[in-house]
């Protein structure tokens, strides 16, 4: 792409955006009538409950049933939050006390702290230049204790599943996918989250569809599926009607018998249940998926086309480029002491760019540094210096929000912004 030399609006130069990029939110800027038809269906029937009520309630079902076919799973729970899906995930795969759960160092801190709030142990590995969990780093990690492996798909990119897999397989532990950031997104014509043996997906206002707070847990195993059921239900598994007496008359409790029937022996849970409301509100959007993920891909893959060649930046890696959700573009940027300016000036233009996670590792974070199991099951020292690699990729990591109102105007705009200010502020 030719440039002319502009100054830098963070040099008091015109910015290349007068009005800056609309930035997050993608699911919610689409909230619309489809959700304010079904919300009202709930308000309507006054059911807000999923199990039963003055109506019979059918929201959460619908929303389990459709996001389990779009995910590829056989089963599908709406949990409370992305955190509660970890959780609930968890107890599906049986993390006891102590166990040890690998994580990738590059996350938000709701994956390790779910393993810590578990009392279980987050072991943490290296990230790859595709800020994913770098497959060659786990077998690094492992130790008698490990049972299961936490990948992480971070903005819109997933992890390297089949080689992770294939390890986990080989060391007979369990896979939990952490998919919050990345609803919609696909590793080798497989989406994220049938991938492991539990996916957990937040609804959060600030992912790619939401209902404000939300979260849905995935699962093709019977009873990993009745364990997560039971954990977020005070220990009960209601569907199949098989083991629980309410003060619902019968016919208000919905058709909850295309569950799998129970196997398992009751035990005490806690309360993550989805509710109605949330659950309409869900639901519209999940439907609006698949037409989310094109716009923002279509978006990300215009920038991308336009940027090849950009001096003093590298793109981030992408292990499987036509999976990608597009919600965002990564970038790494050739010296680390650029990072900070190139930011700075990409802001100044009007484009929504971060330094991803402050360029810090989640394990600096004050609540882990403070988790103190019990004694002798800590094997890390959560201290600068755990993952070198990651550190040093983090120091280098930029994302640039992408949102599905995009057009090609504003796809030019920051392909533009990104040449203007490389072509000045990193060579
Ligand atoms: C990687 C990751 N995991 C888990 C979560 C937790 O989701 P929630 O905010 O819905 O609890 C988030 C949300 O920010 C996240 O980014």
């Amino acid at each position: 792409m030719a440039t002319k030399i502009e100054r830098l609006a963070v040099d008091g130069g015109e910015p290349v955006r007068a009005t800056p990029l609309e930035t997050g939110y993608p699911g919610a800027r689409l909230i619309g009538d489809e959700e304010r038809e079904l919300v009202l269906e709930v308000l309507d029937k006054r059911a807000p409950f999923r199990f039963y009520g003055v109506n019979e309630p059918d929201k959460v079902t619908a929303l389990e049933r459709e996001a389990a076919h779009m995910m590829g799973t056989a089963y599908a729970l709406g949990v409370t939050s992305g955190t509660a899906a970890l959780k609930v995930g968890l107890k599906a795969l049986d993390i006891a006390p102590g166990d040890e759960v690998i994580v990738p160092a590059l996350t938000f801190i709701a994956s390790p702290g779910t393993v810590a709030a578990h009392q279980a142990i987050p072991v943490f590995a290296d990230v790859n230049e595709s800020l994913t969990l770098d497959p060659h780093d786990i077998e690094n990690r492992i130790t008698s204790r490990t049972r299961a492996i936490m990948p992480v798909h971070t903005s819109g990119v997933a992890a390297e599943m089949d080689t992770i897999m294939e390890i986990a397989r080989r060391h007979d532990l369990r896979v939990i996918e952490d998919c919050a950031q990345s609803a919609g997104t696909a590793y080798k014509h497989k989406a994220i989250g049938a991938w492991g043996d539990v996916g957990a997906f937040s609804l959060q206002v600030n992912k790619i569809v939401t209902a404000g707070e939300g979260g849905i847990v995935t699962t093709s195993d019977p009873v990993m599926f009745e364990r997560a059921v039971r954990y977020h239900d005070h220990g009960n598994y209601r569907f199949g009607r098989m083991t629980i007496e309410t003060s619902a008359p019968d016919d208000t409790m919905g058709d909850l018998t295309a569950y799998p029937p129970g196997q398992l022996d009751a035990f005490p849970g806690e309360v993550y249940r989805m509710g109605e409301l949330a659950g309409a509100l869900a639901l519209a959007q999940v439907r609006k998926l698949p037409g989310i993920i094109d716009r923002m891909r279509q978006a990300h893959n215009a920038i991308a086309a336009q940027i090849q060649g950009l001096p003093g930046v590298t793109p981030r890696h992408l292990p499987d480029p036509d999976g990608v959700a597009g919600v965002s573009l990564g970038l790494l940027t050739d010296d680390p002491a650029h990072t900070g300016p190139f930011v700075k000036a990409l802001r100044a233009e009007g484009i929504p760019a971060r330094h991803v996670y402050g360029g810090k590792p989640v394990y600096t974070i004050e609540s882990l540094q403070n988790y103190r199991p019990a004694a002798g099951t800590l094997t890390q020292h959560y201290a600068p210096g755990l993952c070198p690699r990651t550190e040093a990729i983090m120091a280098r990591a930029v994302n640039i929000a992408i949102a599905p109102g995009y057009d090609e105007a504003d796809c030019a705009d920051v392909a533009q912004a990104l040449w203007k200010v490389a072509t000045q502020a990193l060579v």
